[in-house]
């Protein structure tokens, strides 16, 4: 597939090396390429700098917000949050309608310092807020709720644990779930919880994942759902 992924943080980096090595096409939008490509500041989370990154992973076509003609089946949202909507109006109406758009994004909002807070939950979503921006683009909301690493690497956490999904559209999320699976989740761990309602859901799952992350000392573990 031919794959846009907006954003070139850690969790851009990571599906993009992953997906290049699964065979697809990958172009990767920010805001502005050349001063992206010239980070040399290490990564928090990888340790590596996008430089750094980059040299490994040159047939990835690095393009900006503003200029980018999306030519993608699949574009996937990896801003940070709060930047979300507006980087997606920068990208344009035009390059997002008709195609679907996996929205990994959480509405975190660090300016009180650590835990954060949500800055949209219980009535609404981020991923919401995004379907409704753009009506004619088929959001789906998936791997929000766990550590980049693990989003290309169910293994890392050993046994059964899930990967959640939310969508209006059925094929859209069906492809999304054989993303996954071809990622290396099992299809029994990916549970679909319904329309982008149900994004509320998966949100609001980030303070307790905070929470444990903070706990355990490390971002290696997953939520699994034991059922009867
Ligand atoms: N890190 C994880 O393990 C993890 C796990 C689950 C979900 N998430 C979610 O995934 C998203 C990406 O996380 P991340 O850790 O990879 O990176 P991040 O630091 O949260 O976001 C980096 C991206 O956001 C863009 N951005 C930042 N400020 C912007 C602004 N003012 N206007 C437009 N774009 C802006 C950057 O654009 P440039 O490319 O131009 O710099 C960059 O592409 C976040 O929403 C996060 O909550 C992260």
């Amino acid at each position: 597939m031919k794959i846009t992924i907006i954003g070139t943080g850690v969790v851009g980096q990571t599906l993009a090396s992953k997906l290049n090595e699964l065979g697809h096409e990958i172009t990767m939008v920010t805001r502005n390429p050349e001063v992206t490509k010239s980070r040399t500041e290490p990564n928090p989370m990888s340790g590596v700098s996008f430089a750094d990154w980059y040299k490994d992973n040159k047939n990835i076509k690095l393009e900006a917000y503003t200029t980018c003609n999306v030519d993608a089946d699949l574009i996937i949202l990896a801003t940070k949050g709060d930047s979300s909507v507006n980087a997606l109006k920068e990208v344009g109406k035009n390059n997002l309608t008709g195609k679907v758009l996996l929205d990994i994004s959480n509405p975190l909002d660090f300016s009180g310092g650590m835990p954060p807070t949500l800055f949209i939950s219980n009535d609404d979503s981020l991923a919401e807020l995004i379907q409704r921006e753009f009506p004619l683009t088929k959001v789906v909301k998936s791997l929000n709720t766990m550590n980049a690493f693990l989003m290309v690497n169910p293994d890392l956490v050993p046994g059964d644990h899930n990967v959640l999904v939310s969508g209006n559209d059925a094929d859209a999320k069906s492809l999304i779930k054989e993303l996954l699976e071809s990622i290396g989740w099992k299809q029994k761990n990916i549970i679909d919880l319904g329309d982008i309602r149900s994004a509320r859901a998966t949100e609001q799952l980030l303070p307790i994942w905070v929470q444990l992350m903070i706990v355990f000392g490390s971002p290696e573990f997953n939520f699994h759902i034991v059922r009867k």
